[in-house]
């Protein structure tokens, strides 16, 4: 279908982007099925950077259906579903594709103030459970919506972090070409400004010291450290590399969890899609 038979203007997205749609359409699959067989328990899907439903391969142009089009369809069903975008246009096409699907509700809005408000919906004491997606583009997402999620004690979450972003924009070795905005944006994401402290080390010379960037994997880390002792989650995975086809990484898929069995299950989806002979990302996980 031609770009411009679609009510929105659909996403180019690159191999990358079709695995994390796998990986978290995957997980979806195992607790949707998982949870159902739980009769007392009821389990929504949650998505806060939704798209429009169809987003467009890199120069075929060919249509992939994205991941929350994908999940509206995985049977057994969710209970409810709340699919968010800031987009007019892609959040309308998504209440289109709810419509064959008890419970599923789309909403045009900023992601970082609906989700906090959704979440406490989701009620840990009511056998409420649910599964929440956070996919922006780059770095947009508010350290607050972490933390609620974290609180409920009753939602996992897959999260998009956006290290090119980070990498491009905000990590350079020259800090005063550096846009302030771009600064204020890594600091809401990450709660504070501790992260200049793994980002950064002072080093001896001879002179003292001088300012120098640490490995990508300081962050990571540190940033994984954050979301099990400051936002509360009790697991988070090992952050997986999405690469482009020259092995660059565009951004980590990070998943953090209130539940052992999540953690063992989204593990294991992770590692396999991910190292699959063919794949740009080898077996490197940072
Ligand atoms: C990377 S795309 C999402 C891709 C999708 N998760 C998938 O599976 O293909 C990011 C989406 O976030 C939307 N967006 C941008 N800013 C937003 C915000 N503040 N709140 C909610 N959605 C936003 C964009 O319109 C875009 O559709």
């Amino acid at each position: 279908m031609a770009a411009e038979q679609y009510s929105y203007e659909p996403d180019e997205i690159g191999e990358w982007s079709e695995l994390k749609i796998r990986i978290v359409t995957k997980y979806a699959q195992a607790y949707s099925t998982i949870l159902a067989n739980q009769r007392y328990l009821k389990h929504y899907y949650i998505d806060g950077f939704t798209g429009g439903g169809v987003a467009l391969r890199k120069i075929t142009r060919e249509p992939v259906e994205t991941t929350a089009k994908r999940i509206l369809t995985i049977e057994p069903p969710f209970v409810g579903y709340h699919l968010i975008d800031a987009d007019a246009a892609k959040a309308s096409a998504m209440r289109l594709a709810c419509a064959g699907r008890v419970g599923a509700q789309a909403h045009c809005g900023d992601a970082n103030e609906l989700l906090p408000r959704i979440f406490e919906t989701i009620r840990f004491d009511k056998y409420q459970r649910g599964l929440c997606f956070l996919d922006p583009y780059k770095l947009m997402l508010s350290w607050d919506v972490l933390q609620a999620a974290a609180v409920t004690r009753a939602i996992e979450v897959f999260l998009h972090f956006p290290t090119g972003d980070i990498q491009r924009n905000v990590l350079r070795h020259d800090q005063s070409t550096v846009d302030p905005e771009s600064v204020a944006r890594m600091t809401a994401m990450w709660g504070d400004d501790s992260w200049r402290q793994a980002a950064y080390a002072e080093e001896p010379d001879l002179f003292g010291t001088h300012t120098v960037k640490q490995p990508i994997d300081s962050l990571l880390v540190a940033f994984t450290d954050r979301l099990r002792k400051v936002a509360g989650f009790k697991h988070v995975s090992t952050p997986i590399a999405m690469r482009n086809k020259t092995n660059a990484i565009i951004y980590h898929l990070i998943f953090a969890t209130p539940n052992a069995t999540g953690l063992r299950i989204a593990t294991s989806i992770l590692k396999t899609e991910s190292t699959q002979k063919g794949r740009p990302n080898g077996n490197k996980l940072y």
